[in-house]
């Protein structure tokens, strides 16, 4: 197991209020598009975290000029269209999954070779799944051994639009294709049976490119070009779900999260928790930047264990690491199935989940698309348990670790900081019981 510790104890009820960071997949998206429009956009609330900041690194070596006025703020002097030019070398993705395999559709339209590189995990997730459809496009794109990173992207291929059945539910592959597909001739079409976010969908409709999209499809034709514009990233519930599992599970708790990105594609873990009996009440609903956000007051509340509906899935793929904690401190047993996708995240969410609440004392039994987690009033044991360098995997151990009957020793958390600069921090701030000695 690598460095980076965390030590996780019995906590304090969690009092106070929260602000998490901004979005990872919006600030993402948000480079990209300011990136290739014409005029200069302005980004508030930019996620200063690993995985946005590669793709931001990435963009400046493809010749975009963006400042950083103060931290969480992007000035994105857009090139156009057709302005980035070729990188001097690899584009490092780091661990992210997301910028990879959104640059894979937007760089297939470029004029230029491009390859794309990423870290040890990033180096093992399966990448056909965007290669695929893209050469039916007329990409021309090489993998690694068994469709691994590196990615080789052969520019100056001409592509043509295509009709695609997102049978994974992956709202990277679905980005990666309408990116291509701003390049491409005719039209490329996206069906879902199982509606992923849609922020791509909404960011091009906002930098004015013509776009057709609802819950199960989105269009577009290629050959229009983007306005600059400026985005207001709102706060990731992902990053808020760590608190919503946390003060859920910690008797005592009353905490505040404050405006909260409430996207319907994010929040399946809010219906989950709800249907487990959760007490958390929504208040000031609003806008931020054209995404729906509100106040969340979350108080501890004895859980039940559910039958996970499957339709809940896409809309908390992100979720499952926290929602197994919650899941070990409910009455009875709760039984996820259709999430085969945790397979290929940052590491292998059910596995490594599963090794880990294991050492910790916990029921679980392990199936290839889910788990089936039988719940304890007693909460977790101590333990030393190895996150794999899957920034969701250790943040979900340091709540599990609230709730133990004594010290949890939480391994290879250093990419915490891919999507939650500052969570120990954070944490801490509220009752949190964790060191990074
Ligand atoms: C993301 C989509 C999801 C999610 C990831 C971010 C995005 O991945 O797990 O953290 O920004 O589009 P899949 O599309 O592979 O499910």
């Amino acid at each position: 197991m690598s460095e980076a510790l965390w030590i996780a104890a019995p906590g304090a009820p969690l009092r106070g209020e929260v602000r998490v960071p901004g979005d990872k997949s919006v600030s993402h998206r948000a480079i990209m598009l300011a990136a290739l429009a014409d005029g200069t956009s302005r980004i508030d609330g930019f996620l200063e975290g690993e995985d946005a900041r590669a793709t931001e690194a990435i963009f400046r070596r493809l010749g975009v000029a963006i400042e950083t006025p103060e931290p969480g703020v992007r000035i994105v002097h857009g090139v156009g269209i057709d302005g980035l030019r070729a990188a001097d070398g690899p584009l490092d993705c780091g661990n992210a999954g997301t910028g990879m395999r959104l640059l894979a559709g937007l760089l297939a339209g470029q004029a230029f070779d491009s390859t794309l590189i990423g870290d040890a995990s990033l180096s093992k997730r399966p990448m056909r799944r965007v290669t695929g459809p893209l050469a039916q496009m007329g990409a021309r794109i090489d993998t690694g051994e068994g469709g691994v990173p590196p990615l080789q992207v052969h520019g100056g291929a001409p592509l043509s639009g295509i009709e695609f059945d997102n049978a994974l539910a992956s709202a990277q592959v679905k980005s990666c294709l309408l990116l291509a597909g701003l390049y491409a001739d005719g039209d490329t079409v996206v069906h879902e049976a199982r509606p992923t976010r849609d922020y791509t969908e909404r960011m091009l409709a906002a930098f004015g490119w013509p776009i057709t999209f609802a819950p199960g499809i989105a269009r577009l034709t290629g050959g229009h070009r983007l306005r600059a514009t400026d985005v207001r990233v709102p706060a990731d519930f992902s990053s808020a779900a760590f608190f919503l599992v946390a003060a859920s599970i910690i008797p005592g708790s009353d905490l505040l999260l404050r405006r909260v990105g409430m996207n319907p594609r994010r929040t399946g873990l809010l219906h989950v928790l709800r249907l487990m009996g959760a007490d958390i009440v929504e208040s000031d609903a609003g806008e931020e930047g054209g995404e729906p956000v509100a106040d969340l007051r979350v108080r501890h509340a004895q859980l039940r264990g559910i039958d996970v509906p499957e339709v809940h899935v896409p809309d908390m793929i992100d979720e499952f690491p926290a929602l197994f904690v919650a899941a070990a401190c409910a009455s009875g047993a709760t039984r996820v199935t259709g999430a085969h996708e945790l397979r290929v995240k940052e590491s292998d969410r059910i596995a490594t989940m599963a090794a880990g609440l294991r050492t910790l004392g916990v029921a679980i039994e392990e199936a290839e698309d889910g788990v089936t987690i039988t719940g304890s009033a007693e909460g977790f044991g101590s333990g030393t348990v190895d996150s794999h360098g899957d920034h969701r995997i250790a943040m979900s151990f340091a709540i599990a670790g609230q709730r133990a009957r004594g010290e949890v020793v939480i391994g290879d958390t250093a990419n915490v900081a891919t999507s939650f600069p500052g969570f120990v921090q954070l944490a801490g701030r509220v009752g949190f019981a964790l060191r990074a000695p």
